[in-house]
Order: C-alpha cells, then sequence, then structure tokens
C-alpha cells in the first residue's frame, strides 16, 4: 500500500480520534471539536471528490456506483456539520445529530476502506496512486484555505 490510499486512510484515523472526544464532549467543548471535524473532513471530501473519485471511476468502473454514494453521503454530512456549527450544543436534539453524523462518517469510511479503495489499489498502478497522493494533498490544501477564508479565519 502506498500513496494515496495511506493518505486517505490517516485522514480517517485522525477524524476518528476527534469523534472520540466528541462522543465524551462537555456542551462547552463542542463547537471546537465541530470545527476540528470540519476542517479535517471537509478538506478531506472535496480533495477526494476532485482527486480521488474520479480517478477511481475510470479506472475500476466496477465502483462507480459506490462511488456516487459516497459523494452524496459526502454533502449530506457537509451539510449537517454546517447546520451543527451554526447551533447551540445545548440545544435539545443537538446530540443525537451529532451522534447520526459520526455514525454516518463511521458507515461511509468503511465503504472506501473496505470496498472502494482496496478495488481501486489492485487496479490502479504504485505510480498512479503516488501521483494521486500528492494531487490529493495539493486540493486539501486548497481546499482548507478556502475553508478558512469563509469561516472568517480560525
Ligand atoms: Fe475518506
Ligand atoms: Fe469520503
Amino acid at each position: 500500500m502506498s500513496g494515496v490510499i495511506t493518505l486517505i486512510k490517516d485522514d480517517h484515523k485522525k477524524l476518528e480520534a476527534v469523534f472520540k472526544k466528541l462522543e465524551k464532549a462537555e456542551p462547552a467543548e463542542v463547537h471546537d471539536l465541530l470545527t476540528q471535524v470540519a476542517e479535517l473532513l471537509i478538506p478531506h471530501s472535496k480533495a477526494e471528490e476532485q482527486v480521488v473519485y474520479p480517478a477511481i471511476k475510470s479506472t475500476s468502473p466496477d465502483e462507480s456506483s459506490d462511488v456516487d454514494d459516497g459523494l452524496a453521503e459526502h454533502q449530506h454530512v457537509e451539510k449537517t456539520l454546517e447546520q451543527l456549527l451554526r447551533t447551540n450544543p445545548e440545544e435539545p436534539g443537538t446530540d443525537g445529530i451529532i451522534a447520526a453524523m459520526i455514525g454516518e462518517v463511521r458507515h461511509h469510511v468503511e465503504e472506501e476502506e473496505q470496498e472502494i479503495l482496496p478495488a481501486f489499489s489492485k487496479a490502479a498502478s504504485n505510480e498512479q496512486l503516488s501521483d494521486l497522493g500528492e494531487k490529493f494533498t495539493a486540493a486539501k490544501e486548497k481546499a482548507l484555505g478556502e475553508l478558512k477564508a469563509t469561516s472568517g479565519g480560525s
């Protein structure tokens, strides 16, 4: 395993570490942790959409419908996250929305790690995987810059 697949899995691990904290967080900590989730998750998802998913679709056409499902999951999670960031964490029901969002991302990550990425890693060359790794990192940095610019630069 090399290149882009390792980078994606590393991001998933970082995200899971924040989810663990979020599940035990006091209301006062929730907003900061959600911001951390957004800064990890949104650039990661955008870079997957721009760089990785199109490559998977052309290299492993059998995975196309899973990739499209993945895309829809990104959009749904992103919307939920944006709503949560505008909500007071003490608001009734917020806990449940956060738990559901975490569950959704975990399901999505599992699908990427168990289905989509293994199929792609078999079909792609090492050169393609390492080239995509560089493009993935660049796309992520650009998306993080844009996210911070729109959220007022935290
Ligand atoms: Fe991912
Ligand atoms: Fe994803």
